[in-house]
């Protein structure tokens, strides 16, 4: 029997966030591997193994996962928000390319989920409305120099940039250092947004400018938008101001 591996994207954190499909494909599996809290946001079904690991377990889950699968087993790896942003699916696909020709023939599927960027800019307004990119701070899988030669360039070309992984325990100045660096680029009064851990408890959104941005005010569960030179922020009688970017743009870039 062809065992099946199903990689599913959970949405940022509220369950009206998870799609049909990835419910369905959760209720039918025999296991569940993933990060602890995020298991923890799978409802409990009978006669389901749970495999709880740590976050930094990334490649290791993965192995596990296609083991298990490979006997016949019909599994799911699960991430936070979409599982090919910065998650697991591509941990998966590292495993089975350097792993056991067997687990080429396995039943593989990418259930897709919302990610953290839309979740935010949805909550703000429509930052993203013009070209963007997308960034994770984190130098723990690439070195530092390529994320300020990636920050330059995407700033330079003009895109709005939304920044995953801004800040963890063991990374503490770089934030701090990426704002720096964009400020060398776009005008101190460019609109950014910090959303954290929207869709759960304690779910803030602040706008602030680049140039009053303050990297304290991240953590590991803040997704950060730096608007683009086009970005605007509409001030609106008794509730939060409207970011966002024109679809239209008039100029090259400077
Ligand atoms: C390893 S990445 C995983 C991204 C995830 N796969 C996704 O598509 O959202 C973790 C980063 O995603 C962002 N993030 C995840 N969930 C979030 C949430 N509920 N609110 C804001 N940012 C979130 C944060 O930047 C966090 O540091």
């Amino acid at each position: 029997m062809t065992g099946r591996l199903a990689v599913v994207g959970l949405g940022p954190g509220d369950t009206r966030y998870l799609t049909p499909e990835a419910d369905e494909v959760l209720s039918t599996v025999e296991a569940l591997y993933g990060y602890g809290p995020y298991l923890d946001r799978v409802a409990q079904r009978a006669g389901q193994s749970r495999h709880a690991s740590d976050n930094r377990e990334e490649r290791r889950r993965a192995a596990a996962a296609l083991r298990h699968a490979a006997q016949g087993a019909n599994v799911a790896v699960v991430s936070s928000g979409d599982p090919g942003v910065f998650a697991m699916a591509a941990a998966v696909c590292e495993e089975i390319e350097s792993g056991p020709e067997s687990w080429r023939a396995l039943d593989l599927k990418i259930v897709p989920g919302i990610t953290a960027m839309l979740a935010v800019a949805a909550r703000i307004g429509a930052p993203l409305g013009h070209d963007f990119c997308v960034l994770s701070l984190s130098d723990n899988l690439k070195p530092w120099e390529l994320i300020e030669q990636r920050l330059d360039a995407a700033a330079g070309a003009g895109f709005v940039i939304a920044l995953y992984n801004p800040v963890s325990r063991a990374r503490p100045w770089q934030l701090g250092t990426a704002i720096e660096r964009l400020q060398r680029h776009l005008p101190r009064s460019t609109p950014v947004v910090f959303g954290r851990a929207i869709g759960r408890p304690g779910e803030e959104v602040n706008v602030t400018t680049l140039d009053a941005a303050d990297a304290n005010s991240a953590d590991m569960t803040t997704l950060i938008i730096i608007g683009s030179r086009a970005t605007r922020v509409i001030a609106r009688p008794g509730r939060g101001p409207l970011v966002y970017t024109p679809r239209a743009a008039a100029e090259v870039s400077a």
